[in-house]
């Protein structure tokens, strides 16, 4: 909670210290009082989800034939190789008769039935994509991608995953369906909770020439949120910080992601050069999405470092550096989420591809980056290739432009959706022989804002 109001404190000040509209200040900071900061709900993406749509499309006689379709509407958060793997419960006897452009990991107990034998008769059934290079026959649109879903800013067009059902023992009418309950998102590994499917209008479809419409005969919808908390149950990410002026790096905080501790839990982490290294990669783990980290101070898999590069006229230059502490994650199609209010001004990036996140209207200070296709969007597992980097250049903006406290540093950084541990403000590199180097107290800070709000009000 601290650092959160630490945060929010940074950000209002920024923006007080910039020539903004009072009206489009006050309501920024009305937002951020009124909207604590929560582990599931997300200030840059509040309304991020993943709905799951079952469209009923024809009626078979002991059931139904469906299209299954899940639609990431979250902005930087994807789903990775391995891929989702979708799971419910039936509400009654149902069974699965044919699928295709997926699979049920599981066929279970089919002895009831004789000649024709379903593709799974489970209770529980989970189901997974199928892999890219699946016949022809065997596809539906917006299928077979290896269970790989892109997030919505990073490429709209590859954000849904589709499969078709053919369900028996159910019924056939309005009458007698029911919706499966339960519904499970694994995305890989655990993190997000979905409700009850809803009867929502039924869906419509366009012909390929646009000129007929057509529908389902009935939908559900079911919507799944995510939990960094439920995800890892620790951060995932942290950041390191420094700059040309000032030769200190500052490192992640000690502990951001766990400790070293070889007598409580002996291999939480793997010296680089170690022999054990190999064996306890080639050891199947249980859970493999458990990271294997590099030790370190922080124990992170993933470190952000923002480095303060270059001073010029009228621009300044930061380089940044991912770096993957994880042997056993390859980060396909990663994504970086930083917020610097300098990002309205943005002048050049180097070797990633950005987009603007506008999160309260036309303050865009939040960035969204990611690899360039077949260049950088593998951020390749820990050793000397486990690193990505870009340089950015800005144009300074003389009103709020400053090296001094810390104002060159990011106010915040997600990594794949999940937000890592910065280092404490008062750590920051500082301008050598600066007059301010005393950290302001928070109260004086609060009183001399709330001071500037009533004269601003008073004003208006
Ligand atoms: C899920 O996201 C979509 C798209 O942003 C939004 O329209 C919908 O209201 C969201 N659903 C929930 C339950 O938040
Ligand atoms: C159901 O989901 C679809 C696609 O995910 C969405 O377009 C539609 O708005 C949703 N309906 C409701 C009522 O949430
Ligand atoms: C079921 O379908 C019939 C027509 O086939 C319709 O009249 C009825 O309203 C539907 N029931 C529900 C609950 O939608
Ligand atoms: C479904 O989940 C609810 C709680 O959300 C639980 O009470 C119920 O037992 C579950 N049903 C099945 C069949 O697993
Ligand atoms: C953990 O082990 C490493 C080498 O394996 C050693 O350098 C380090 O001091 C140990 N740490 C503790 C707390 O025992
Ligand atoms: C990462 O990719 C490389 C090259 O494709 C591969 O050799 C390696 O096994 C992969 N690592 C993991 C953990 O999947
Ligand atoms: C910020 O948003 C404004 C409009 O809201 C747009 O004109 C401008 O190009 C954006 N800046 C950047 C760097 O994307
Ligand atoms: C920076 O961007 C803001 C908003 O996009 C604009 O009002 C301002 O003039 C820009 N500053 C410079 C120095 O270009
Ligand atoms: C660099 O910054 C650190 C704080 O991280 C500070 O202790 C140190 O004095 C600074 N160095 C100079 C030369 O100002
Ligand atoms: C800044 O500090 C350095 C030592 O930290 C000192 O040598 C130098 O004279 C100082 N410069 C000024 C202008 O005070």
């Amino acid at each position: 909670m601290a650092r959160s109001m630490e945060e929010a404190m940074g950000l209002a000040l920024g923006l007080i210290s910039r020539t903004c509209s009072i009206s489009k200040c006050i309501i920024f900071f009305l937002i951020l009082v009124f909207h604590p900061t929560t582990e599931a709900y997300d200030s840059l993406d509040p309304n991020g989800n993943i709905t799951i749509k079952w469209d009923i499309m024809s009626w078979t006689p002991d059931g139904y034939v469906a299209v299954v379709s899940i639609f990431n509407f979250q902005k930087y958060r994807h789903i990775q190789a391995p891929g989702w793997t979708l799971g419910w419960t039936w509400y009654k006897k149902e069974v699965i008769w044919n699928m295709v452009g997926a699979q049920t990991t599981e066929q279970g107990d089919c002895s009831r039935f004789k000649g024709n034998i379903p593709h799974c008769c489970k209770k529980k059934p989970e189901v997974v994509d199928l892999l890219p290079g699946t016949p022809y026959n065997q596809m539906v649109a917006n299928c077979c991608k290896g269970g790989v879903i892109n997030s919505w800013v990073q490429d709209p067009g590859n954000a849904v995953s589709s499969f078709q059902i053919v369900v028996g023992s159910s019924g056939s009418s309005n009458k007698t369906v029911r919706a499966p309950r339960n519904f499970t998102l694994s995305a890989p590994g655990p993190g997000y909770t979905c409700g009850p499917a809803r009867i929502v209008r039924p869906s419509k479809f366009k012909s390929a020439d646009q000129r007929r419409e057509t529908q389902a005969l009935w939908t559900w919808n079911a919507t799944c949120t995510y939990s960094q908390f439920l995800s890892q149950n620790a951060p995932a990410c942290c950041v390191s910080l420094s700059a040309f002026y000032n030769e200190t790096i500052v490192p992640c905080p000690t502990c951001s992601c766990g400790c070293q501790n070889n007598i409580t839990q002996p291999g939480s982490c793997v010296e680089g050069d170690s022999p054990y290294l190999a064996s306890a990669l080639a050891r199947p783990s249980k859970n493999s999405f458990t990271p294997l980290v590099e030790c370190t101070s922080h124990m992170c898999p993933v470190r952000i470092h923002w480095h303060v590069k270059t001073n010029y006229k009228e621009y300044w230059r930061v380089k940044v550096t991912i770096t993957n502490f994880n042997y056993r994650m390859n980060y396909t199609q990663w994504n970086l989420v930083a917020q610097h209010p300098n990002f309205d001004n943005l002048t050049q990036i180097f070797s990633f591809n950005y987009k603007s996140l506008s999160t309260y209207g036309s303050i865009n200070d939040t960035a969204m980056l990611w690899g360039i296709k077949f260049y950088n969007d593998l951020l390749m597992q820990a050793g000397p290739m486990g690193n990505v980097q870009s340089e950015f250049l800005f144009k300074k903006d003389k009103a709020s432009f400053t090296f001094d406290k810390g104002w060159a540093f990011p106010r915040r950084i997600y990594f794949n959706g999940d937000n890592c541990v910065m280092p404490p403000p008062d750590a920051y590199p500082w301008l050598p022989n600066s007059t301010s180097r005393e950290l302001i107290p928070l109260i004086q800070i609060v009183s001399a804002f709330f001071a500037a709000l009533a004269f601003l009000v008073s004003a208006v």
